[in-house]
């Protein structure tokens, strides 16, 4: 197994794996490693089906929940973030956010996989919150870090929220509901629970307020906090190629889609994998 690191804030490329095959103990450990490590890493040269990827994903974590999109049929942990060429519907995820951390217990992380992966564009930028959280002011980290945040999916996927009932021609199958308008605290700064490091944990998607905070003061401070986490010294660009298995850790990580593939399709496969304290016992 070789591990290319971007040369960026985060990010590493891994080759020198068929993920087809379950890893060996020593294999996945290392692989485990090299993710925490770098918090996203894209495994190229895959070829994988749909059942492959389901057969991989608990080699990393338990299921996570994934509320608001529906599941591919016959397998209940798997969602396409799919774009048809002709698509004119705004694009998917191109806010900043760390999935679904409105849940009580948001996933650890995320696995993505390039099934159709478009000739320019699509990449994903990566938000790397331990050195955002590192590079706060000294009276900055005092003040947010015994601060809780508010989490939400209203924004996104509540019936008046951008995938809610006004969103037209999507190809995604994507479920608006008012379940969305339920909220969630979580500190503002957590700390990763393998790595003991701390992060900042907001984002512009789904962070709505600060517990006991004034509505004003707490949208300012937000904006404040968003933007710090979204400057480009934080920001790792991860380009795809067909066959790559990318898989980043939510707790260190806010990450948003781009565009700039018109006329192309773009079809991922996504899993999301929880904590794995909360997994049962083998
Ligand atoms: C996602 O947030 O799951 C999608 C990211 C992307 O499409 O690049």
């Amino acid at each position: 197994m070789q591990v290319v690191p971007s040369g960026q804030t985060c990010g590493a490329i891994v080759s020198g794996l068929d993920l087809r095959e379950p890893l060996a103990p020593a294999r996945l450990e290392a692989l485990r490693q090299a993710w925490l490590k770098h918090q996203v890493i894209g495994i190229v040269g895959q070829s994988l089906s749909v059942d492959d990827l389901e057969r991989f994903a608990p080699q990393i974590g338990p299921w996570g929940d994934d509320p608001f999109i529906a599941a591919l049929p016959g397998h209940p942990h798997v969602v396409e973030v799919r774009r048809e060429p002709d698509e004119q519907a705004p694009l998917f995820a191109d806010n900043w956010h760390s999935d679904w951390s409105f849940l009580g217990s948001p996933p650890a992380a995320t696995m993505l996989y390039g099934s159709v992966v478009p000739p320019v564009g699509g990449d994903t930028l990566f938000a790397n919150l331990h050195a955002a959280w590192e590079a706060l002011p000294p009276a900055m980290q005092a003040r947010i870090a015994p601060l809780q945040g508010i989490h939400s999916a209203s924004r996104s996927y509540s019936k008046k929220g951008r995938y809610g009932e006004a969103d037209k021609g999507r190809s995604m199958t994507i479920k608006s509901s008012d379940d969305a308008l339920a909220t969630q605290t979580h500190p503002l700064v957590r700390t990763h629970p393998e790595t003991g490091r701390k992060a900042l944990f907001v984002s512009p998607a789904y962070t709505v307020g600060i517990e006991g905070m004034p509505e004003d003061e707490a949208k300012s401070l937000l904006a404040e906090l968003c933007a710090h986490a979204g400057e480009e010294r934080f920001v790792y660009r991860h380009t795809w190629q067909p066959g790559m298995l990318t898989l980043w850790d939510n707790r260190c990580l806010n990450h948003r889609a781009t565009g700039g593939y018109e006329g192309h399709r773009r079809l991922l496969h996504r899993i999301t994998i929880g904590e794995r304290s909360l997994a049962p016992a083998p």
